[in-house]
């Protein structure tokens, strides 16, 4: 058995003072195993506290799940087979879910896989105006076909649907995610595809693509990669077809889109997020 004396990982993460978190351990031996072991933000650790982690990881777990944590925490030190691994709270505080600080697409998705359970809960009453937003500021023949990239639980092509739209696929890479969008009555006549939109490579062509919250995003997509996924994404529009976001970072170069609308869009007061629309040349 894998024995730690000291906790010198602590030293390491100082960066993170500036956060009140947590360190704990993560050892594998037959199975992974996880032993909460000291506060390093003066306070001891709650007694209360619960974990789960992702098990089936062969190396550091995706996800990380704290139960009754203090709400000031957004970070976690760990150390997992003697490698000090930091994670961090993803999207709100409120959500005590945390992903590697370094995180790969991969563990992204597998993040996503857990954050299905809760997505809907955390998430609705915020995405769901927004994409009521964006979904005004566009008008199409209600058999258009459309593709929502990212789609996640569905929360951003029901508005869709309920607008008259009757041709709607969602794609996703998270299967989970998706499970929770197939289970929606409003979303039953829907098309799915579980897939990486990294690696778009679809039969079909459509008249609108969107995407909230996920594609162009820094969090999912690095911007070196974009030129390429620009391509790939754009030869899926029909000539004139129409794209659209919001919650990007990136926007598609004018060699392939035309923009024709954007701007900001306040998710909530002192948080506001950019949206475009634009039409393929
Ligand atoms: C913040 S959620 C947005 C979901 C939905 N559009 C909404 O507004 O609620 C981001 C979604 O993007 C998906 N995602 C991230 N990267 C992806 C990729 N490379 N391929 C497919 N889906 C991806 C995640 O699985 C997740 O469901």
């Amino acid at each position: 058995m894998m024995k730690i004396k000291n906790f010198q990982h602590a030293e390491n993460a100082r960066h993170f003072q500036a956060f009140k978190y947590i360190i704990i351990l993560i050892k594998k031996e037959d199975e992974m195993k996880v032993i909460i072991k000291h506060s390093y933000s003066g306070k001891e650790v709650p007694k209360s506290i619960r974990f789960v982690y992702e098990k089936t990881s062969k190396t550091r777990p995706a996800w990380i799940w704290v139960e009754n944590l203090p709400k000031d925490v957004m970070f976690l030190s760990t150390r997992i087979n003697g490698k000090i691994e930091h994670y961090r709270v993803y999207l709100s505080t409120e959500i005590p879910l945390f992903l590697p600080t370094t995180y790969t697409r991969e563990e992204m998705r597998r993040y996503y896989n857990k954050f299905a359970q809760i997505y809907d809960k955390e998430v609705e009453s915020k995405n769901l105006p927004a994409t009521k937003f964006l979904l005004n500021k566009i008008k199409l023949q209600k058999q258009s076909k459309i593709l929502d990239l990212g789609a996640g639980s569905g929360i951003s092509s029901i508005p869709f649907v309920e607008a008259g739209y009757t041709d709607i696929t969602l794609l996703d890479y998270s299967s989970k995610m998706l499970e929770t969008a197939k289970k929606k009555k409003e979303l039953k006549n829907c098309k799915f595809l579980c897939k990486d939109i990294a690696k778009l490579k679809l039969k079909d062509k459509f008249d609108l693509i969107f995407s909230l919250f996920s594609f162009a995003s820094k969090s999912y997509f690095d911007e070196k990669e974009m030129p390429n996924l620009w391509k790939k994404v754009v030869a899926h529009l029909k000539p004139n077809g129409i794209f659209m976001m919001l919650g990007n970072d990136f926007e598609p170069p004018k060699s392939l889109i035309k923009k024709v609308k954007g701007g900001w869009y306040e998710m909530f007061k002192g948080y506001k997020t950019q949206w475009y629309i634009g039409k393929k040349k």
